[in-house]
């Protein structure tokens, strides 16, 4: 049994039951983290020998992404038994083990749930496609006749995610409906089957001792009566994909009020269980409006919101992401959520311009994150300064989405380096399902260990004073009038600073630094730079 360090131990009681509310978790993609075993692909024995990591990390939670029995055609997007571990990552038994230690080490352990879709390769798709249409095998999915000519058209116009159309014919004529990839049939939600089915793998997880979820595609799960065509289409010049992430967008497949009524349900069962059970729900919705009511006390806990993420590099789009998503949040009683990297999006280093330039702006936006009131959640990597991986070769690529639309996400996905100059870098014994590049020989864990300036050693600080500072974590925000450029907030006798103008900028009016993202150069923080002040007691 690992020893606890400074921290506590989780127990399953009361205790701490909020702990959500602003916690950092740190989101774990299992198979690029580490592999115990010499298959090149991550595994819940390499999380677990690395847990000691995060322990001192400073996060509060991890979250893993899906490591259930699936083909793996979307990542493990895509289930086959939401009740067993697959092989690749190892067994139930490597689970119970790997919780009870991080358990032990004080990390509360959220796991992903994909209730949207199953898996093609789902017993219950293979009984569908093996009954007739109208069986109540193909209940559970969202089967149709198609339109046109001996019903050759699909049953409406709606695209897949990944590219293309949303449906796929079987043999026998009969469509079935699939916004992600064909190999991810959507299930029906209106089936109650299909609701007890999930209640129970909520309830085999929490019984095991899981802290919460994530709820993959939470907004998707209902879809309109009568399923009407949306109106447009790529077919008809504008792509229903880009399109819903416009505010004011409403398709028939996303946000459906219906939805709401599933986690109240789900809520209730969280509830049921000690110690401050959670889930927060991946929804993307027409307005900060409507994503709030996927949280409340009588729904779910908290739901991502990206548009940080989308913000781009102005004291005015950061403030206006800040305080939209602080008064949506205040309405609702429910904490703020931030991220600025995750599995799907190209790293946040690389989105501020790569190289030297974003790793500085990288560093920044994490001390401005880490200072926000709620809950942040990190991506794995970010804290060793990752940038995305752009020259992967193509026949190695593995997102589904890559072969329908040219994008992929695999370059935010290259296992972790974690010490040595040769890739894989320390990720397991030998090689590793994506190739990372040699410039991450000065990225690795162990080059970065001890090293005053790393960026390993800046969110260690961070995390360490946010734990420490009291203000951090439960207290308001307050805007600081600020030189142009320059965006800064007090949080208690904290300030935080990011200079995103283009002078240097004198900060001792704020207090003294107690963080930063570059060094000072006196009294002034760079360009591209934050830092957290402490204002001296007065006295
Ligand atoms: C969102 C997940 O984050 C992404 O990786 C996945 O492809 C889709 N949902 C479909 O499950």
């Amino acid at each position: 049994m690992p020893k606890e360090r400074g921290q506590f131990a989780i127990n399953a009681d009361e205790a701490g039951a909020g702990w959500w509310r602003d916690a950092v978790v740190y989101q774990v993609y299992v198979r690029s983290f580490a592999d115990s075993d010499g298959d090149g692909i991550g595994d819940l024995a390499g999380l677990r020998d690395r847990l000691p990591y995060l322990r001192d990390l400073g996060v509060d939670a991890i979250w893993l992404t899906p490591f259930y029995r699936s083909p793996m055609v979307d990542g493990g997007y895509d289930v086959t038994d939401y009740r067993q571990v697959d092989p690749m990552f190892g067994d139930l038994a490597d689970f119970d083990a790997m919780l009870a230690d991080a358990h032990a080490y004080g990390l509360r352990v959220i796991i992903d749930v994909v209730p949207n879709h199953t898996s093609s390769a789902h017993r219950w798709f293979q009984a569908a496609v093996a009954a007739p249409p109208g069986s109540p095998e193909r209940e559970r999915y969202i089967f149709r006749a198609g339109r046109g000519p001996d019903g050759a058209e699909p049953p409406n116009d709606w695209e897949s995610i990944f590219g293309g159309d949303a449906w796929t014919r079987l043999p026998d004529g009969q469509w079935y409906l699939h916004i992600f990839d064909p190999e991810q049939p959507d299930l029906n939600w209106e089936l109650p089957e299909v609701r007890a089915e999930f209640e129970e793998i909520l309830r085999f997880w929490l019984d095991r001792g899981v802290d919460g979820f994530r709820v993959d595609v939470a907004h998707g799960n209902i879809k309109a009566p009568g399923l009407p065509d949306v109106g447009y289409s790529s077919k008809t010049g504008r792509n229903q994909r880009q399109s819903r992430l416009l505010e004011g967008t409403k398709l028939p497949y996303f946000d459906q009020d219906g939805v709401h009524e599933i986690y109240r349900v789900w809520r209730q069962i969280l509830d049921s269980y000690p110690g401050g059970r959670m889930a927060v729900a991946e929804a993307w919705a027409s307005s900060p409006e409507r994503l709030a009511r996927y949280v409340g006390p009588d729904e779910l806990h908290q739901v991502f919101n990206f548009d940080f993420l989308h913000a781009t590099w102005s004291v005015d789009s950061f403030r206006k992401v800040i305080d939209t998503a602080l008064a949506e949040a205040t309405l609702v009683g429910a904490p703020t959520t931030w991220v600025l990297s995750n599995h799907d999006k190209p790293r946040h280093v690389t989105r501020y311009g790569g190289g030297a330039l974003g790793l500085r702006r990288g560093r920044a936006a994490a001390l401005l994150m880490l200072a926000l009131p709620g809950v942040a959640y990190l991506y794995q990597g970010e804290e060793l300064g990752l940038d995305e991986v752009l020259d992967l070769p193509d026949e190695l690529r593995q997102d589904p989405a890559f072969r329908r639309t040219g994008e992929s996400r695999d370059g935010c996905r290259v296992p972790l380096p974690w010490s040595g100059h040769t890739a894989p870098f320390g990720f397991g014994p030998a090689g590793a399902w994506l190739p990372a590049p040699a410039t991450w020989t000065a990225h690795t864990v162990a080059a970065q260990e001890g090293e005053s300036g790393s960026t390993l050693e800046l969110y260690r600080a961070a995390l360490r004073l946010r734990r420490a500072e009291p203000a951090l974590r439960g207290g308001e925000l307050t805007w600081t009038e600020a030189e142009p450029g320059v965006l800064a907030f007090r949080r208690g006798e904290l300030t935080c600073v990011v200079n995103l103008g283009t002078e240097p900028v004198d900060v001792r009016r704020y207090g003294t630094p107690i963080v930063a993202s570059a060094a000072l150069d006196g009294d002034f923080l760079p360009v591209d730079a934050a830092a957290w002040l402490k204002q001296e007691p007065l006295g």
